[in-house]
């Protein structure tokens, strides 16, 4: 057990830090949230718990009982914290980020993968600006440093509409982990931000800055397109164009040079000579080329 999971629940008081922000394991309630937040939408209605199974299963449901574009649901810990491909994600109590938001795009259903992008820049832009914290991403969805994942994003439409009604997006990100606080098994895939900076930091601040910033780039898509995203996401792609990639998808694996992401979120590869492939859906299993010793 570590020293703070100790304290918490010995019931030891947390000390306030002399610069009188907020302790960095103080629960992330709404109203510390709400006197931050300088956002038009975007965390407006906040459903906090200090356990759930999954933040997005919530948020699902909210969604489906009309909840408005831009509630979000936040927990200090999840007992059914999913990833993609039904994996578990590793959600101890006030350690993390726990994030789900109600997003209501419209436009097509294909569009939805874009809004995961969208997800990971704004989660690695909060990580270097609120936390200094440099981190880039490993399309599709993860957020990764120095080659280990520190952040993942979940999008999931539920709905069989053929507009893009509904959309959850779930953040889960590692701040204040120490290396025993991840399973074994994870061996040396996660890192948090504590293990990256050296410092513990405040999880209501990491927040505010996400949602600030998945705000503006939000309503830019929605305006502009999405050129201004695809091109901040080339910019903090830990893999760069002309690495070579193989790439699992269901039961097939890809093997291809990058070209570039397309205007929905897909990645386009070369994959023989004259020969291109579009990828929607995946996951990178390896690169070989300028990414590992320049990048990721
Ligand atoms: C992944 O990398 O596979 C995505 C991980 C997403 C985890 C977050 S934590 C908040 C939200 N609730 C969940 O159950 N999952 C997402």
């Amino acid at each position: 057990m570590t020293s703070r999971l100790r304290r918490a629940q010995t019931g030891e008081p947390t000390v306030a830090p002399p610069d009188g922000s907020v302790p960095y394991d103080e629960p992330l309630t709404p109203s510390a949230l709400h006197r931050r937040l300088r956002t038009a939408h975007m965390g407006h209605r906040i459903y906090h718990y200090p356990e759930i199974g999954s933040t997005n299963d919530r948020a699902i449901e909210l969604a489906a009982a009309g909840e408005p574009e831009g509630s979000i649901v936040i927990a200090e810990r999840q007992t059914r914290g999913r990833g993609r491909r039904d994996r578990t994600w590793i959600s101890a109590d006030r350690l993390g980020l726990y994030l789900s938001m109600i997003l209501r795009p419209g436009g097509e259903v294909s569009n939805a993968p874009l809004f995961t992008l969208l997800g990971s820049v704004a989660t690695a832009r909060a990580l270097s600006s609120a936390c200094g914290c440099v981190a880039r991403i490993k399309w599709p969805n993860d957020v990764i440093v120095k080659g280990r994942k520190i952040a993942g994003i979940l999008g999931e439409v539920r709905s069989s509409a053929p507009t893009l009604k509904e959309l959850v997006l779930g953040i889960g990100i590692n701040v204040n982990h120490e290396a025993a606080d991840f399973p074994s098994e994870l061996g040396d895939r996660a890192t948090s931000v504590y293990l990256e900076t050296g410092r513990r930091h405040d999880r209501c601040a990491l927040l505010v800055e996400i949602l600030e910033r998945f705000e503006r780039c939000y309503l830019a898509v929605l305006r502009n397109g999405p050129e201004e995203l695809l091109s901040a996401w080339r910019q903090l792609s830990a893999i760069p164009p002309g690495t070579r990639v193989s790439l699992r998808v269901g039961d097939e694996l890809i093997e291809g040079i990058l070209i570039d992401i397309e205007s929905d979120g897909a990645l386009r590869l070369q994959v023989g000579v004259g020969s291109t492939r579009r990828v929607a859906f995946g996951e990178i299993e390896a690169t070989r080329g300028p990414a590992e010793a320049d990048h990721a």
